[in-house]
């Protein structure tokens, strides 16, 4: 892509953000099965934010952590689509499984651990049923019962100090990573900086957090030097770009990054080439993992581990969740 192309792609891409009005911008991403506190791959941006401060400590608690982001969004989309909490409640609870029951038995067995008595987590499952706060609609998990990770990482990560580490968050939208990363007591511990082509949503994230730095720029031309940031973590923004606009923010991470970067792609797949799909000034490719990896080690990667989460969570707890269907997560090292 020439330089008037690469202009012309940057100013679609903002437009496709900034038409939106900046109240639907702030909070869009950061509900329902998106919400930074139960997503998958916003609990794998903190976890490896966790395990680069504090190697292997917190192993325990990041898959428990990811289990819980599983159980709570299968519980929201049972609330979702009709089903009684209060009948859930009782069956998860320890009532007899009633007939024709459609509770999976790994979230069965999650309940059963956390009634017992020498379980370490408090019982999200029955929290989360049993009460709401009187502002919250009947079909919503109760507020504090989302916040039960949060509440064991501040607590745990109290008084714990490391080495600073540098932090770039590309694509940050309006900040609700960002925002994780504080309310959980994470923030405190690196340099964090987020920048974001859409000029609504850096006001947004300015506005949230006046101290942090939050700036306007594009990932295909953004003008910071090289190993800029010891690491870079994105989410959801790689299969918007055409795929010749991909090539080129691919070389500009590996240009910027010092030591690993963190991209979160919504749809990727074992795919022998990426699928192109525009939609308005826009794209929802999907996105081959073969094909990208090849392309971040021809940008200078030393090792990319891609991350089907589906895989993941059916491997670790047995179940999964539809939502993460198609997402992937690149892990990429650069060489030294
Ligand atoms: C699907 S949203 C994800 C936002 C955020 N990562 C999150 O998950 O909450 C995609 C974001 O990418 C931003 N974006 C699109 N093209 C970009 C570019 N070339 N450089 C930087 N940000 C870009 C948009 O403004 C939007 O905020």
């Amino acid at each position: 892509m020439n330089e008037l192309e690469i202009k012309l792609e940057n100013e679609r891409l903002k437009e496709s953000w900034d038409c939106f009005p900046a109240e639907h911008l702030a909070d869009y991403l950061a509900v329902n099965e998106q919400d930074q506190r139960i997503n998958a791959q916003s609990i794998l941006t903190r976890a490896l934010l966790a395990d680069t401060l504090w190697p292997k400590k917190f192993s325990g608690l990041i898959n428990e952590e990811l289990r819980f982001g599983i159980v709570m969004t299968w519980l929201y989309e049972k609330l979702k689509a009709g089903a009684d909490r209060f009948k859930l409640l009782d069956e998860l609870g320890g009532g007899r499984p009633k007939k024709g029951s459609e509770i999976p038995e790994a979230i069965r067995q999650t309940a059963a651990w956390l009634r017992g008595a020498d379980c370490p987590i408090p019982n999200y499952v029955t929290d989360a049923l049993m009460f709401l706060t009187p502002d919250q609609p009947g079909t919503l998990l109760f507020e504090p019962a989302l916040n039960t990770f949060l509440n064991l990482w501040t607590s745990q990560l109290r008084g714990l100090s490391a080495e600073k580490i540098s932090v770039l968050e590309i694509a940050c939208g309006s900040g609700n990573e960002y925002r994780a990363l504080d309310e959980f007591g994470l923030a405190a511990h690196i340099n964090y900086s987020g920048f974001d082509i859409a000029s609504k949503n850096i006001a947004n994230a300015t506005k949230n957090f006046p101290g942090v730095k939050f700036f306007e720029a594009s990932i295909l031309n953004s003008g910071l030097p090289d190993n800029s940031t010891d690491y870079i973590f994105l989410h959801d923004v790689l299969g918007h770009l055409s795929l010749e606009a991909m090539e080129i923010a691919l070389k500009e991470i590996m240009r910027i990054v010092r030591k690993e970067a963190w991209l979160h792609c919504f749809n990727a797949a074992d795919i022998p080439e990426h699928v192109n799909h525009p939609v308005e000034l826009y794209h929802r490719n999907r996105l081959s993992i073969s094909r990208l990896t090849e392309s971040l080690r021809a940008a200078g990667a030393a090792d990319v581990e891609a991350i089907p989460i589906s895989a993941m969570l059916q491997n670790k707890f047995h179940f999964t969740q539809d939502y993460t269907a198609s997402a992937v997560t690149f892990i990429v090292r650069k060489q030294p």
